[in-house]
């Protein structure tokens, strides 16, 4: 693994455009549990009867008990090592932006300025109705919209069936598009839009994941912790 490691820190020290995309695998090391590991969410829960919105308009009690759940989980998380490593490259100019799927807000606490959080920020609560924004209090004291008077609030995180909000999407693919090096970690790359990324990147790809992906190619594969890798990372590179 080291010589692995060192490899990637010589691309990168190489590199004119690195970019990054992050999934839950970034943030399991923070105490998160991932969806599709065997501890994974989705292995407890029915992502149908939680993440859609149509599961929310049949049980909002049940949608309200999953996610104040979450968000009750990730109240006292910190980033790890991993987070603050690319907050760090970002700030030497190695990174030019994270791509990610985590609703943690993770990054962005480690100090990483350019971050598209295509899934959006569990933190963020909007009325599902009229898109009034709320507090987090609000949500969790399941109170009615002061605007519409519905009873749909909810986190501002895309649901399963839901468009990813379009311009952090397009200029997250802009940088995609544009960068020399592109490294993918901790996630399964089972989800789409953002599954697709690996193959709009022009220049090298790299995967550095816990477990290996079916049907994508890339120039260089670390399996193991990213917490670990990234730590290393640094110790070379920082
Ligand atoms: N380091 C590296 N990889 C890890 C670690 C770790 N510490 N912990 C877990 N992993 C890997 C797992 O082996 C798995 O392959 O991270 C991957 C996480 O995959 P998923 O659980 O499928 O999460 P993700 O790919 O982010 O899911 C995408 O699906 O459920 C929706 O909206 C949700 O954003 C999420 C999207």
């Amino acid at each position: 693994m080291r010589n692995e490691i060192e490899k990637l820190a010589n691309i990168i020290k190489d590199s004119k455009c690195l970019v990054v995309m992050t999934g839950a695998g970034m943030d399991t090391e923070s105490n998160i549990p991932d969806f599709r590991s065997q501890n994974g969410l989705w292995y407890k829960v029915d992502p149908a009867k939680v993440a859609t919105v149509e599961a929310m308009y049949q049980n909002y009690l049940l949608f309200h008990e999953f996610y104040s759940a979450r968000i009750k989980n990730m109240e006292n998380v910190v980033p790890h090592k991993g987070h603050y490593v690319l907050a760090e490259l970002e700030k030497k100019g190695y990174l030019k932006s994270i791509a990610t799927q985590n609703i943690s807000g993770l990054h962005t606490r480690a100090g990483s300025k350019n971050v598209y959080e295509l899934h959006g920020n569990i933190r963020r609560i909007k009325c599902n109705e009229c898109g009034t924004r709320h507090t987090i209090e609000d949500f969790l004291d399941k109170k009615n919209c002061n605007k519409c008077g519905k009873n749909f609030l909810r986190p501002e995180i895309v649901l399963f069936g839901e468009m990813l909000p379009n311009n952090i999407w397009d200029r997250a693919i802009r940088d995609v598009e544009n960068s020399d090096v592109f490294i993918i970690i901790g996630t399964s790359l089972q989800v789409s839009p953002v599954n697709q990324m690996p193959y709009i990147a022009k220049g090298k790809t790299i995967y550095i994941n816990m477990e290996k992906a079916r049907g994508y190619n890339f120039d260089l594969e670390i399996i193991g912790k990213a917490g670990e890798i990234l730590g290393e990372l640094g110790e070379i590179l920082l």
